[in-house]
């Protein structure tokens, strides 16, 4: 995993790549500019130039502060993280806008038109912040980096179409991300519903209703006609109750990235969400390969904000690059150390992405032979 892009350890060392790959070359060694090199081959290459290469001279840990385990007296309660997944078409997004309208006042609506993907949605039991379907792809993608950003998932069904390629798949998701699942059987205003067919199919997979002697709620709702959305939203907070939600808010902030895009005016900007600490304008953060520094807070309803707790959503404005849905996000105090690590991972990955690439063509090299 300690490997290095040659130009990069050439650049680090303030020699140029010909210069180095002469070198080698005159010892036998041929290499090329973009040629991914071990850490004992960089060691012997450094030496050449009289450089010392220092393993341990970075690690990543010793510089983020988020493997540190808080003490229970600083954790609070935090709003649950929902989200909606179910096959297309089914209603996700019309099911979260019922939702979104129904929890603005008036005096807001207007502000309901911002689309980030996350919301934090405020009842009379607290928040809940909702996430629109991050798409299956990206949230197997941030699983399988670790991100565990979801508390419990909304599975949408619709009652008419019943339990689709998608709807399975979503299920398998949660099950593999040990997420429960809450069932919203959706388009029960559509003549040909058929909501016992729904909940036998899920059942058929092992997703039993609490009627049948099973664990998962189901709730009947209509987008469309606005019904149920009362009862889905008790269920959500009652099972965010069982879950005992805690995070610490008075530290440094991490969460993850949920959607971003490179916008024409504000450059990169990336929807993150806050799982712990606080996130403040100013904070020196690294993003993925990315790093920076928060130039400014955006809510959910497009409006600036100083700062962004445990659960909440917000786009972040202010990083060197366009970072990946599920990539995590780590404020710290030093905007260098922050700049050191996320060009560190830059480099990480480029090596990684150019080690694939020459595998890649040697393949085809051997595949002619
Ligand atoms: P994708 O994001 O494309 O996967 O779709 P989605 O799951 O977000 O579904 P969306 O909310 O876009 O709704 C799909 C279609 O179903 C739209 O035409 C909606 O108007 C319709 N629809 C959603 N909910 C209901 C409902 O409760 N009743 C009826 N009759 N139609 C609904
Ligand atoms: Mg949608």
């Amino acid at each position: 995993d300690d490997t290095i892009v040659l130009s990069d350890l050439a650049k680090r060392m303030g020699i140029k790549a010909g210069e180095m790959i002469a070198r080698l070359m005159s010892n036998g060694v041929m290499v090329t500019v973009n040629q991914t090199i071990d850490f004992d081959t960089a060691t012997l290459v450094a030496a050449e130039f009289g450089y010392e290469v220092e393993k341990a001279a970075f690690e990543e840990e010793t510089i983020l502060h988020t493997a540190q385990p808080d003490d229970p007296e600083n954790l609070s309660h935090r709003p649950p993280v929902v989200t909606i997944m179910g096959h297309v078409d089914h209603g996700k997004t019309s099911l979260l806008d019922v939702i979104r309208k129904s929890r603005v006042t008036a005096g807001e609506a207007g502000g309901i038109t911002q689309h980030i993907g996350a919301y934090l949605v405020s009842t009379d039991k607290g928040h809940i912040a909702f996430l629109d379907t991050p798409g299956h792809e990206a949230f197997s993608a941030m699983r399988s980096r670790g991100a565990h950003i979801t508390d419990i998932v909304i599975l949408v069904v619709a009652a008419d179409d019943g339990v689709m390629p998608q709807t399975v798949e979503a299920i398998n998701h949660a099950k593999a991300a040990k997420v429960p699942v809450i069932v919203a059987v959706n388009k029960m205003d559509k003549p040909d519903a058929d909501p016992d067919r729904v909940q036998r199919q899920l059942a058929e997979i092992g997703v039993t209703p609490e009627a049948w002697g099973g664990d998962t709620i189901f709730v009947h709702v209509s987008a469309k006609q606005e019904t149920g959305i009362d009862e889905l939203m008790e269920m959500i907070l009652l099972q965010a109750e069982v879950l005992e939600l805690k995070a610490n808010p008075d530290k440094l902030a991490s969460g993850h990235v949920v959607e971003a895009k490179l916008d024409s005016g504000r450059g990169p900007v990336a929807t993150v969400l806050v799982k712990e600490g606080t996130l403040k304008t100013g904070d020196p953060v690294v993003c993925g390969v990315h790093h920076g520094k928060v130039r400014a807070l955006i809510d959910d309803r497009g409006r600036k904000v100083d700062q962004a707790g445990p659960s909440h959503p917000v786009e972040l404005i202010g990083l060197s690059g366009v970072p990946m849905a599920g990539d995590e996000m780590v404020a710290l105090k030093d905007e260098k150390d922050a700049k050191q690590v996320g060009q560190h991972r830059f480099q990480k990955q480029r090596a990684k992405e150019l080690a694939k690439t020459s595998r890649l063509s040697l393949d085809k090299l051997y595949e002619r032979m």
